[in-house]
């Protein structure tokens, strides 16, 4: 590959079908060797810019250059990568090695459908990683995975030298990978060198001074309105007194004097016709300058606490994994006000333990909300159908908490197929409206945005029911003070929940 090998964008504009406005206008930008972020709110059209670079979409205008033998790892976690039989086939010491590290097994793609997603996202990861492309557009690929692949994961792309772009909301891996990122919010994209915290801080600084710029051009621009009004008036009025009908023929004093006005008026009319030429100019840099606008972002949970003495008790046993695995698990108990986190390696059981969990949890339906780790694309395509079709007030206000999730209801609800991202977003404003008595999240800063993860943090906080999560995501955990248990995996594959406190119930 040569060394100054890069890929680059002209000119680019992509336009779902069925959307209002267009996702990406005009684009022209480089991709040197190395990784550049791709950062934005969820639906800002990350993955639609990842999947435009290597083929699998389309554009309505421009060109993608040099992004021969690219290889797009994708955020959802449905379907095998196309040709994944080859690389859990293959034994030639890089793919060995690979599913070796990433603990890939070679009847992985059978199993599929009952992989966890951990397992599915390490299995993409490896694949993708292994066909060593030139390009390579990975996609969310910290979803999903416990600490040890994510370093795994770091440490793999950190030898990459191709040319990379990097979905991901993970702050720590953009600094440590980045050279560069996109900030992407519809219709602007603009590129910061650095990596995440440098970018962000550079798109701050300019904003700020972009802002300050238009409001000395704005000032400009009413001062020369001013002085424009003022000095048509004048010149009206003194247009009046200069008529020279009814002077007498041999009046030359009047008429000389007429005269040398008229002059004057001359040259206010140059002056005229300068501010006119200054104002056209000060209109042109003003629509030049593109101040993104701020949403109001923050969310309230509008949780309550259960009457019950216990929301959950489960008497100690065990659970099926797939194939002979089983989980075993002690007393567990839940109060109206606990605040639980599941922890534990990819495989362990997290998710399979929570299932359980809610089908014995001692609330009314309606006061449970639980949000699955994932929803397929066609489900996430009803939800949205069903969210269509909802009255017009609940439909607004569905909206303004996506809105105050940092997503924007407009691009959203003319969508085809929301982002999962949306989705999660959409899930959560519906369970909202319900005041609950539990939530259960399976992974719940996955594919979020930064903003909005912030929101659920803060909602958390101040949410007074109970909490039963699942997650990797340590700063979350800590911030929103769940207390973890841990899932280990023995020496047999079979997986023990740690013993927290099989006697008395935990708040
Ligand atoms: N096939 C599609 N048809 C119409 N709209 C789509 C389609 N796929 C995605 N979208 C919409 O386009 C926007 C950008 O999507 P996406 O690129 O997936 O966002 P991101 O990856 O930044 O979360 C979103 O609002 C999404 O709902
Ligand atoms: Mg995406």
């Amino acid at each position: 590959m040569p060394t100054n090998h890069h890929v680059a964008v002209r000119d680019l504009s992509f336009t779902y079908d069925s959307a209002h406005e267009p996702l990406i206008v005009g684009l022209s930008a480089n991709f040197p060797r190395g990784f550049t972020g791709v950062i934005g709110a969820n639906g800002g059209g990350k993955t639609t810019l990842l999947r435009l670079l290597v083929g699998d979409l389309e554009p309505n205008q421009g060109s993608v250059e040099g992004a021969n033998n690219a290889v797009y790892c994708a955020q959802r976690t449905d379907d095998p990568p196309p040709g994944l039989n080859e690389f859990l086939n293959n034994w030639d010491s890089d793919a060995f090695e690979l599913r070796g590290r990433l603990g890939i097994n070679d009847d992985f793609l059978d199993r599929w459908p009952t992989l966890s997603h951990g397992e599915r996202k390490r299995t993409q990861i490896g694949h993708a990683l292994w066909q060593s492309p030139e390009v390579l557009a990975i996609d969310e690929p910290t979803n999903h995975l416990d600490q040890e692949a994510r370093l795994l994961l770091i440490q793999a792309l950190e030898k990459f030298r191709g040319v990379g772009l990097i979905v991901s909301h993970d702050r720590q891996l953009l600094d440590a990978l980045c050279s560069q990122c996109i900030w992407l919010e519809p219709p602007a994209a603009d590129v910061y060198s650095g990596g995440y915290s440098q970018a962000k801080a550079l798109r701050a600084t300019q904003r700020s001074s972009t802002i300050r710029t238009k409001r000395s051009l704005s000032t400009e621009q009413k001062r020369i309105t001013k002085e424009t009004i003022n000095r048509r008036k004048h010149a009206e009025k003194s247009h009046q007194s200069r008529s020279k009908q009814g002077l007498a023929r041999n009046d030359s004093d009047a008429r000389e004097k007429i005269d040398r006005a008229k002059n004057t008026d001359s040259k206010e009319g140059q002056a005229l016709n300068q501010l006119a030429g200054r104002t056209n100019q000060l209109q042109a840099k003003l629509a030049k300058l593109h101040v993104s606008k701020e949403y109001e972002t923050g969310i309230w949970l509008p949780g309550s606490v259960s009457k019950r003495n216990l929301l959950l008790e489960l008497a100690a046993s065990s659970l099926q994994l797939a194939g002979t695995r089983v989980l075993h698990y002690p007393n567990f108990h839940l109060q109206p006000a606990s605040r639980i986190a599941i922890t534990g390696p990819n495989g362990s059981g997290k998710s399979t333990f929570i299932q359980h969990a809610i089908t014995q949890i001692n609330a009314p339906a309606e006061k449970v909300i639980y949000l699955p780790q994932e929803l397929k694309a066609t489900a996430t395509q009803k939800l949205l159908s069903k969210v269509r079709t909802l009255p017009n007030e609940e439909l607004g206000h569905i909206m303004n908490i996506v809105s105050r999730l940092n997503s924007r209801p407009e691009r959203l609800l003319s969508s085809e197929q929301p982002s999962p991202g949306e989705a999660r977003k959409l899930l959560l404003a519906l369970g909202m409206s319900r005041s609950p008595h539990i939530i259960v999240m399976d992974e719940p800063t996955n594919h979020l945005d930064l903003p909005s993860i912030e929101a659920l943090e803060a909602a958390f906080v101040e949410c007074p029911c109970a909490l039963l999560l699942i997650s990797h995501d340590d700063q979350f955990l800590d911030n929103v003070r769940a207390r973890r248990i841990e899932l280990v995996i023995q020496p047999n594959n079979d997986t023990k929940m740690s013993d927290w406190s099989p006697v008395s119930p935990v708040t």
